[in-house]
């Protein structure tokens, strides 16, 4: 069970059956969440939020505040972002950028490219060119970078450290550098190194990441005898879907954080986090349309489903939810009602792969009765298949 905020709860309860799903949003809970997450990092580490996680225009504006840019991955989002919070930094990143996303981002000014591969670099280059000779692009080249010791083991989601289509192969490394440092391509400077390898990781296992980061780039420039800017060692601090209070702790990060901007007084770290800033201010709610028992177990169907929010079919969890009891009953015959103490509930569509939460504590469960799902503010709405079956799309509710 999870329990939502006052403000997220009276809104769940009150809204009309018909207006439901609904996806609440707790902007002021957002606000409080950033802030905190904020004060604990030390100075020389700025914040990007990734906006991947959690694109709407109000939780990119909620977080002006607090972040110190956006990192942006598709032509789609840079246009967005650019709309949403105009004039704020952005980290162009993103495997297989199209040459019309680069131009995009190059006719913007982007504060920061993430290059994934040498190929992109020589069509960033080429693109930059065209566009004027005072053109300046300041690059971040994106590795994959092995890991000394097992600390992505836990990680719900790898996007390095092993063979990936994400970032260059360290073996590109020199020819990386040399080529953005030589005069071959006098519009692009390297700024530093990126490297996101991981999702789903805690603060200690995040901190050995950053630091063989860190290492590994400063190795780098000892090697290539150049000097960098920035480290930015991504985002993927954890969410626990099973246990939604072991929230990440980011105080013991940021004190790992401060140590090793002690030992490297040059650089600049940035960290872009997307899952860990905005998960915990959304809420679908829903209601229960029917309860079933079958073949010894109990079943309630929502109104939505796993195409509103499919973070739960992606990530194999039980979304963490509470039971909102709504008391009248207005009909003639008797009210359906969980028979059994766990309850698996599941959304309207005609897969058993729609299921949002197993083994449910809601004894005595019923038609009528609302839910709310937690941990439904970062790559829910915005990962799902909406358009299966043709159900109503949800409502969207921004509390501040
Ligand atoms: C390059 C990059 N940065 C940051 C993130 C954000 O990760 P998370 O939402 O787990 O913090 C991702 C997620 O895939 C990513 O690919």
């Amino acid at each position: 069970m999870t329990v939502p905020t006052p403000a997220v709860r009276d809104r769940a309860v009150s809204l009309p059956s018909a207006e439901l799903p609904a996806y609440i949003y707790d902007l002021a809970a957002l606000r409080e969440h950033a802030a905190a997450v904020r004060a604990a990092l030390p100075g020389r580490v700025e914040l990007y939020y990734a906006t991947k996680a959690n694109p709407e225009p109000e939780l990119l504006a909620a977080l002006g505040p607090y972040v110190d840019g956006y990192e942006v991955s598709s032509g789609g989002e840079l246009t967005h972002v650019g709309k949403a919070v105009p004039g704020r930094p952005l980290a162009f990143g993103g495997p297989g950028k199209t040459p019309a996303e680069i131009s995009a981002a190059l006719e913007r000014r982007v504060s920061r490219f993430h290059v994934e591969s040498v190929h992109e670099l020589h069509v960033l280059a080429e693109l930059a060119r065209q566009v004027g000779p005072d053109m300046r692009v300041s690059v971040l080249p994106r590795f994959n970078l092995p890991v000394s010791d097992d600390s992505l083991a836990d990680s719900s989601l790898a996007m390095g450290g092993r063979p990936a289509p994400f970032g260059l192969d360290p073996s590109d490394a020199d020819t990386v550098v040399r080529l953005l440092t030589d005069g071959t391509y006098p519009q692009l400077t390297l700024l530093g190194i990126h490297a996101h390898l991981a999702s789903g990781l805690r603060a200690p296992e995040q901190l050995a990441v950053a630091e063989s980061i860190v290492t590994w780039a400063v190795d780098l420039a000892a090697r290539q005898r150049v000097r960098l800017a920035e480290v930015n060692v991504g985002g993927g601090m954890t969410v626990d879907y099973a246990d939604p209070d072991r929230r990440f702790d980011w105080s013991a990060y940021g004190t790992g954080l401060a140590r090793l901007t002690a030992a490297h007084p040059d650089l600049t770290l940035r960290i872009e986090p997307g899952r860990a800033l905005t998960a915990y201010c959304g809420w679908y709610a829903t209601e229960v349309l029917d309860v079933k028992h079958s073949h010894g177990e109990e079943f309630a169907v929502v109104r939505g489903g796993t195409h509103h929010l499919r973070t739960p079919a992606t990530k194999g969890h039980d979304q963490p939810c509470s039971v909102l009891p709504v008391e009248p009953w207005p009909h003639a015959w008797p009210r359906p009602a969980a028979r059994q103490d766990l309850v698996t509930l599941t959304g309207q569509l005609c897969t058993p792969k729609d299921t949002l939460a197993r083994g449910v504590p809601a004894p005595g469960l019923r038609v009528g009765d609302r839910v709310a799902f937690g941990l439904a503010g970062a790559y829910a709405w915005n990962i799902s298949h909406h358009d299966f079956l043709m159900h109503p799309r949800p409502g969207f509710h921004f509390l501040d």
